[in-house]
């Protein structure tokens, strides 16, 4: 049976490789994207690749695409089984904390934690029906002189508890869902200006690997699960 799974922020970096994956795997791919134009780009460039794509335009920052998104999936695409909470904003990742304002900071919880959550919240009912499973794409969020990003790490400590703390209610309520997270590791991609060092990835080598965690048979039911399949403590 060919299953479906919605991927946010798709168009590009590691999200259109986590579609690109999960498309070569057998699935029919939702392309989530806030720009209808590099949304429907993507979907067609996959498409080539004989891989079925469509796209949804969704963005995080605006409740409305999010509602018109979930009733779309739910009139159209009843049969998703996966959601990839992938789509992040970093916000200033060298300013201290204490220089953010309250609305730099809520920008990037809106994208990072608010939009995620509520997409989730509002496609749990075709989830619940069809066994579903959400997966969110997160960073470890422990203290590091060395990598200290303030709202980035905020929004991602809030994803990784939302991730934890759903995983515990779905399992004590006994509902036939899954949430866990996974963190790729420090990748080259558009979020940190494209750099580059010994340990980064590559966004197909990102991809890969997360879609080898999604496909690798387990229930993670309110893991993290670090890039190198071992579950994590989030807050290392
Ligand atoms: N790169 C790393 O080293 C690294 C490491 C660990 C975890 N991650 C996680 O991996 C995920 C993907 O990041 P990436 O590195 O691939 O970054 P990226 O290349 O900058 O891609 C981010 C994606 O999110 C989308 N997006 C941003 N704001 C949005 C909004 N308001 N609504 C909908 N989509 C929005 C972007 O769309 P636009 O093109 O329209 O901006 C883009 O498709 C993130 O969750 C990130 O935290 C990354």
């Amino acid at each position: 049976m060919t299953r479906k799974v919605l991927v946010t922020g798709a168009n590009k970096g590691i999200g259109k490789q986590i579609a690109r994956e999960m498309g070569k795997a057998g699935w029919i791919v939702l392309i989530g994207a806030r720009d209808e134009r590099r949304g429907l780009e993507t979907a067609r460039e996959l498409k080539k690749e004989g891989i079925e794509a469509v796209y949804l335009n969704i963005d995080l920052q605006n409740q409305a695409t999010i509602l018109a998104a979930a009733d779309t999936i739910e009139s159209r695409h009843a049969d998703l089984a996966m959601l990839i909470n992938n789509a992040a904003i970093p916000g200033d990742m060298r300013k201290p904390g204490f220089e953010f304002t309250v609305d730099e900071l809520r920008s990037v919880m809106e994208t990072n934690f608010f939009g995620p959550f509520e997409l989730t919240r509002r496609l749990l009912p075709v989830l619940e029906k069809t066994g579903g499973r959400i997966v969110n794409i997160t960073i470890p969020i422990g203290a590091s002189g060395f990598f200290n990003p303030f709202a980035y790490k905020t929004s991602k400590a809030a994803l990784n508890v939302m991730t934890q703390s759903l995983g515990q209610n779905f399992k004590q309520a006994g509902k036939p869902l899954e949430i866990f997270a996974i963190m790729p590791g420090a990748t080259t991609t558009d979020l940190n200006g494209n750099s580059t060092g010994k340990n980064f990835k590559t966004t197909g080598e990102a991809g890969q690997l997360i879609a080898g965690i999604i496909l690798d048979g387990k229930n993670h039911n309110g893991e993290v699960v670090n890039h190198d399949g071992q579950t994590a403590d989030y807050n290392r």
